[in-house]
């Protein structure tokens, strides 16, 4: 019953997440294209910046931009936030759920740092206010003003980040660690920066004093780099059901490659949406390519090469690796504490079972580091490589 009240809760928190981060990068994916398409005309009403005209849903939009504000305030305004703050809320109580819930199994990996459950949550907790405070500090240092040079710091500290979770998490913890951090700094971006600086200017307009047109850029800067960071977050949170990513011994390259690549697909269409056209939208694609086809050939290498497995492997050998391994959550009855049930339905009890999924336990435990979970159960390299070695001989008996 535990367990399935578990699995229920976190399906319907996860189910929430998606949805509103759908909501909040749908709306904010929109505001940017609307940035940008924005063209100045003869005859604007005063303080206008640009308008747009689109079509959508049977009717025409005509929208145009205020900058800093319009004279008077509207009887009505749109504010967009509760988007960001549930993606954020919604996604911190699954980290909760499957990553503070599940600790020794899914954060703590005592082949990398031997530690508790309740230090594993606080340094989970306290990693997130601290990722915000040291980027929130960047930007307000001189690097604000030189936007090259802020993304090449902020890239650094996110690769370098990917590297500290490294070495107090598992590999699946430190790589969804990366994306809960820069998911944080994106909605304090939001919730700290943009909305209430936003609330400045309307309560000057309110008072009949001219805004501070500083507020603006301010929060302009915040949400250039939410657009960037994007597509690189996605990418972390999906790639948990990906053991050639998060467990991959130097899971922060990838962090890095995906980093630039999002970055990079992310600017084409912000080009694009401003109007660019030819040699200003032709080098993206074809770099975002090269860096994706990088990653790939990344995941297929092994830093310090494979073990080499001299003598044969047979099948009795293998299957008595894998029973001494993975039997404690891989059972009919599992005898680990944190599963009622087999995890994915995967049983390892007979050679059959163990034969049967063979692929996915070469992708799982051999090529990646990601079973064991958490490395519970110690596997050694060693194990790993003739477990390999035999799968690879096309598991023979005798
Ligand atoms: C501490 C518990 C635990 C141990 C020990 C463990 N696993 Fe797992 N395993 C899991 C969980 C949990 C999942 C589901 C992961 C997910 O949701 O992505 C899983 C998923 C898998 C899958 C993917 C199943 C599928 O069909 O997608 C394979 C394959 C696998 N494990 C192989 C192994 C192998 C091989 C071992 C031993 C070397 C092992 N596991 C040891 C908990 C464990």
């Amino acid at each position: 019953m535990d367990a399935l009240l578990h699995d229920w809760l976190s399906l319907l928190v996860r189910w929430l997440h998606i949805i509103t981060g759908i909501a909040w990068i749908g709306s904010s994916f929109y505001f940017v294209w609307l940035d940008l398409s924005l063209r100045k005309r003869e005859g604007m009403a005063k303080g206008v910046n640009g308008e747009s005209w689109a079509v959508h849903g049977g009717g025409f939009y005509h929208v145009q931009k205020y900058m800093v504000a319009p004279e008077r305030m509207p009887d009505e305004l749109h504010w967009f936030k509760w988007e960001s703050y549930m993606t954020w809320i919604s996604g911190f109580a699954l980290l909760a759920i499957v990553y503070y819930w599940g600790a020794e199994s899914y954060m703590i990996d005592r082949s990398v740092l031997d530690i508790g459950p309740a230090t594993a949550i606080a340094i989970s907790v306290a990693s997130l206010a601290v990722g915000w405070v040291v980027y929130d500090l960047l930007c307000h240092s001189p690097l604000k003003s030189n936007q090259t040079a802020m993304f090449a710091v902020l890239f650094v500290f996110i690769v370098a980040s990917a590297y500290g979770y490294g070495l107090v998490f598992s590999g699946r913890a430190a790589f969804l660690h990366v994306g809960a951090m820069i998911a944080t700094m994106m909605t304090a971006n939001v919730f700290m920066i943009i909305i209430p600086k936003q609330k400045i200017v309307v309560a000057d307009l309110v008072a009949g004093r001219t805004p501070d047109p500083a507020l603006g850029a301010a929060a302009k800067l915040r949400s250039t780099h939410n657009n960037y960071l994007t597509l690189p977050v996605l990418f972390m949170m999906i790639s948990n059901h990906y053991p050639m990513t998060f467990g991959h011994e130097w899971n922060w390259a990838i962090v890095a490659l995906v980093l630039a690549a999002g970055a990079i697909i992310r600017n084409y269409f912000n080009v694009r949406n401003a109007g660019g056209r030819g040699s200003a939208l032709a080098w993206q694609w074809p770099a975002a390519t090269i860096l994706t086809i990088a990653l790939i050939a990344f995941t297929a290498w092994k830093p310090g090469g494979e073990i080499v497995v001299e003598d044969e492997v047979l099948t009795p050998e293998a299957v008595a690796i894998v029973q001494t391994r993975c039997l404690s959550c891989h059972a009919t009855n599992p005898s680990d504490e944190d599963f009622d049930e087999a995890p994915g339905g995967a049983i390892f009890e007979t050679a059959d079972q163990v034969k049967a999924r063979a692929q996915k336990i070469l992708a799982q435990a051999v090529l990646s580091k990601a079973m064991p979970l958490g490395n519970k159960t110690a596997m050694t390299d060693e194990e790993r490589a003739r477990l390999g070695a035999w799968i690879r001989a096309g598991m023979p008996d005798e």
